[in-house]
């Protein structure tokens, strides 16, 4: 490209090629960098768009944004399925949240409790009604809700789309790793680059490992359920995806570490928990064993706005478990700060400046929100927690 663009991604994933895309909608001129577009987190994710099953303790304004943003998805997916004219494997069946032991039950119970709290849409099933629900649950479950509004999409798929998407409204996608921000020339630079956030932006974004297993069932039939299937299975937590295709993804380990080995003992647990519940899995081919690197942030939550010291710079980073369900959020928010050069309050709580610039985040007894160089003092105790 001869001009220089308005707008640099650096990472091709789920949130760069959203942002891309939105960008090149409003006329703007956008170049993506990324040697390999879809390789990162999103390649293994199972792409659960879970405002409530992943609603979780002490996270309540992480949640109102999973919320807000997984309102948006179905007109964003009926959007960017009329752009490409494909679909990605959306479905909106909903979740199923289940407890095979009394143990694994009271502990399922205690967190929709929370989640009921908070006022999300989970409703307790009796186990007659799981059953009628999804048969293909072991008779062994001893009870479980319904979220009816967590739904799903396939990350691979998804990426193709939002890449022709980006690419069919203007975009370029340049093969290029970009080593440091200095090497990027553009009006408005954008990290989008999951974990590699750290070593471009200095922000506290660290490794979150995930091993994930694609089982695909006998013959080219589909799974014999259609809920997203979470749950607690002697003590361990599990997710079960079923896609048209015949896979059935099932994740995932959560480990604080930096590799990408796939090892037996996990296989062997995911395993386990998965049968457990669905015992017809037994009968799947293992069709891929991998793993991950979720971008993790001291707080879980997402680190959104401009990069305090490096005018011309934003984050859109630090995703942690929730890429994909605030891709569309995260996607609407930065462009309209680029476009308008106004933050969404939604972006508030998110902004990198939380951080103080310490590479290492916050102290331990660090409040939740410190102001950073371009940070406004809070006003009040109430918004210094939100
Ligand atoms: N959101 C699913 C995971 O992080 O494993």
């Amino acid at each position: 490209m001869l001009t220089r663009p308005d707008v640099a991604v650096v990472g091709a994933g789920p949130v760069g090629l959203a942002i891309a895309w939105r960008c090149a909608q409003r006329g703007l001129r956008v170049v993506v960098h990324d040697p390999a577009p879809g390789s990162g987190a999103s390649h293994v994710a199972a792409g659960m768009l879970s405002p409530v099953a992943e609603a979780y303790f002490g996270e309540h304004v992480l949640t109102g944004l999973l919320a807000a943003s997984a309102a948006r998805w179905p007109a964003f997916a009926a959007e960017l399925a009329e752009a490409v004219g494909t679909g990605f494997g959306y479905r909106t069946e909903g979740t199923i949240v289940v407890g095979l032991t009394g143990d694994d039950l009271a502990e399922a119970r205690r967190l929709w409790s929370y989640q009921q709290g908070l006022g999300l849409p989970i409703t307790p099933l009796r186990p007659s009604e799981l059953r009628d629900r999804e048969p293909a649950l072991a008779l062994r479950v001893r009870g479980g809700a319904v979220a009816p509004g967590d739904h799903q999409v396939d990350p691979r798929r998804l990426v193709g789309a939002l890449r022709a998407a980006a690419e069919k409204a203007g975009a370029t996608l340049v093969p290029d790793a970009v080593g440091a921000l200095s090497d990027v020339d553009a009006g408005v630079t954008v990290v989008a680059a999951g974990c590699g956030a750290a070593a471009l932006t200095g922000l506290p974004v660290r490794p979150v490992k995930g091993q994930v297993l694609r089982l695909r069932a006998p013959g080219g039939d589909p799974p014999g359920f259609r809920h997203v299937i979470r749950g607690y299975a002697d003590g361990e937590s599990v997710y079960l995806v079923p896609r048209g295709s015949g896979e059935v993804v099932v994740g995932a380990t959560v480990e604080e570490r930096g590799d990408t080995a796939v090892t037996a003992g996990a296989v062997l647990r995911l395993l386990r928990a998965a049968v457990g519940l669905v015992p017809e899995l037994a009968e799947y081919d293992l069709a891929e064993a991998s793993a991950g690197l979720r971008p993790g942030t001291p707080d879980n939550a997402p680190i959104l706005g401009p990069l305090p010291g490096q005018p011309g710079v934003l984050a859109a980073t630090g995703h942690h478990r929730h890429g994909i369900v605030l891709t569309p959020v995260t996607a609407d928010l930065i462009t309209e700060l680029i476009v308008t050069g106004e933050g969404n309050p939604l972006l508030t709580p998110f902004t990198p400046d939380r951080f103080t610039g310490d590479p290492h985040g916050p102290g331990p007894f660090a409040g939740a929100r410190t102001p950073g160089p371009a940070g406004p003092e809070p006003t009040s105790e109430e918004d210094r927690w939100n």
